[in-house]
């Protein structure tokens, strides 16, 4: 578990690469009075992330990265996020795959929310695979980030039913809901909160 020390919030720096409805979700509890967090940063590795353009993210200081041909680019990542002091990172629907050398830099300190009720589901399409599947519910998932792919120890779930009719939207619109509350419940979590 993360250790508060005195009573600063934890600079912390959300990973983003698309919508970054996630991203609007933690900044709003991060702003609140019980929140261990404060956000600090916010990485892309796309320009075109609509999350870089959200009304609350205008204050936060935010670079892209772009890891297309760039093998050095965790480096630098990892250098502009000690420049900023950053002591935590929450991964919130970035779909590029960090290194396990990256990941033991921040070692219990990365963060990431799933669209499925893991171990169930990992990697892409996930909604569509659940309903393929006859799954009677689907979920979403916080998770500590190790090397392997969305297989770190599980903070908390939330279950979601799979109705008839779902179809893959309706069924990530639902969980989406789900994932705003559960990020930050899964944070105090985390803080022994
Ligand atoms: C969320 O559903 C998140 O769980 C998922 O991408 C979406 C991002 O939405 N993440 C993954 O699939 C990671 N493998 P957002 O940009 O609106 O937060």
């Amino acid at each position: 578990m993360v250790k508060l020390t005195g009573y600063k919030k934890v600079k912390t720096a959300v990973f983003i690469s698309g919508t970054g409805s996630n991203l609007k979700s933690l900044i709003k509890f991060s702003k609140t009075r019980k929140s261990p967090i404060s956000v600090n940063l916010i990485i892309s590795n796309n320009p075109k992330a609509k999350g870089l353009r959200l009304e609350n993210v205008n204050k936060i200081k935010k670079k892209v990265f772009s890891f297309e041909k760039n093998y050095k680019i965790e480096d630098k990542i990892l250098t502009f996020l000690e420049e900023n002091e950053i002591q935590m990172i929450c991964l919130a629907g970035f779909m590029k795959i960090l290194s396990r050398n990256f990941i033991n830099k921040f070692k219990g300190k990365i963060l990431n929310i799933h669209p499925s009720l893991l171990p169930k589901y990992k990697g892409l399409n996930t909604h569509q695979r659940a309903i393929n599947d006859n799954e009677k519910f689907s979920g979403c998932t916080v998770h500590f980030v190790n090397s392997k792919l969305d297989s770190g120890k599980i903070i908390l779930q939330k279950k979601v039913k799979i109705t008839e009719n779902e179809t893959k939207n309706s069924l990530a619109r639902k969980v989406l809901v789900q994932e705003h509350k559960l990020y930050p419940k899964a944070i105090l979590k985390v803080f022994n909160l």
